[in-house]
């Protein structure tokens, strides 16, 4: 059964339980969205995806509002921009969102999170502050959640400076994915913060290295070890990376990957979302076991050798 709807003026069928979004995708209208990813249940907090529905009261979310029949929704209303532009400051006055893809959406909306003032920062105490207990701000500058990043394995860093709270990695880590539960949100309002289990470092935690929150993270805060010191030694070129889909080797499973190549060395590790096997998640293997095709000898002399060796040796 498909439902028909009316989008910025085009009108359009969809299958009917489709959302919003899947709409406006339908006819080519890309809406930006931080929180939601195809293959995890969407939790609407982000709310940088609303549009405007005709006899609704208040915007409503894209990415879980379904359609329904004679709907007519304006993704460009006054509202709509004014509101995504209210969100995308609020969140990139208090997160760092520049290795996220929101950057062409700031540039559209105008926004300016310096109107908020200076940001402040960083925090070493944000992962004991206790719930209800807030320093009290003295409006000199906008409260972030600027923290040193947690670098505590080989394997993944987390900076949690770049942080969002959008739940993604906590979906990914429990039942929606990998049932592990090694991560949680803890604390309250703006203290609120992704955490371990009494905030143990990664490798006393119940984490088992799948990087499946990894592969969710809209911002960057979760980031391949190596992506992380390529990008500290400013060698981390996009540009220039080749991704090619492969079958992971280690199992019968048949994992999808997809491997991120720079100056012909594996930089990262992800897994296409439209697999019908794994949904873009994946083991510890096929996510960070490459190494066994580059192994770094005597003989590897590339900038990229160099940064991934110090890193290795700084991790031992
Ligand atoms: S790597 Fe896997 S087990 Fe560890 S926190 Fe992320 S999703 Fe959970
Ligand atoms: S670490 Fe990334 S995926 Fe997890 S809540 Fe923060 S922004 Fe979302
Ligand atoms: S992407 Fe829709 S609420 Fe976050």
């Amino acid at each position: 059964m498909t439902v028909s709807v009316t989008i910025d003026g085009h009108a359009v069928s969809v299958a009917d339980g489709s959302t919003i979004l899947e709409a406006c995708r339908e006819i080519g209208s890309e809406q930006p969205t931080l929180c939601w990813v195809s293959t995890l249940t969407p939790v609407n907090v982000c709310r940088v995806c609303v549009v405007e529905v005709e006899g609704s009261r208040t915007l409503v979310p894209s990415c879980s509002r379904q359609v329904e029949e004679g709907m007519v929704v304006d993704t460009d209303s006054e509202r709509v921009r004014h509101s995504r532009k209210m969100v995308l400051e609020f969140l990139a006055s208090s997160a760092d969102l520049s290795e996220s893809e929101m950057a062409p959406w700031m540039e559209r909306y105008g926004v300016d999170p310096s109107r908020y003032g200076p940001p402040s920062g960083p925090h070493h105490d944000r992962d004991h502050r206790h719930a209800g207990h807030h320093p009290e701000p003295d409006g000199s500058a906008a409260e972030t959640v600027d923290q040193p990043v947690k670098v505590d394995n080989a394997l993944y860093i987390r900076d949690y400076a770049s942080c969002i709270l959008c739940y993604k990695c906590v979906q990914a880590c429990g039942e929606e994915a990998q049932n592990t539960f090694a991560i949680a949100v803890a604390g309250r309002g703006f203290d609120a913060r992704i955490s371990t289990e009494l905030d143990t470092p990664l490798t006393d935690s119940a984490c088992v290295f799948c990087g499946n929150c990894v592969g969710v993270c809209p911002t960057g805060a979760l980031q391949f070890r190596s992506e992380y010191e390529m990008r500290k030694a400013g060698i981390w070129n996009e540009d220039e990376q080749k991704v090619t889909r492969t079958v992971c080797s280690y199992c019968a499973i048949g994992c999808n990957l997809e491997l991120h190549v720079q100056d012909n060395r594996i930089v990262k590790v992800t897994s296409p979302l439209d697999h019908p096997v794994t949904h873009g998640n994946l083991c510890i293997k096929g996510r960070f076991g490459y190494d066994y095709v580059q192994e770094l000898g005597d003989l590897a002399t590339s900038p990229i050798d160099e940064v991934l060796r110090a890193a290795r040796a700084d991790s031992r």
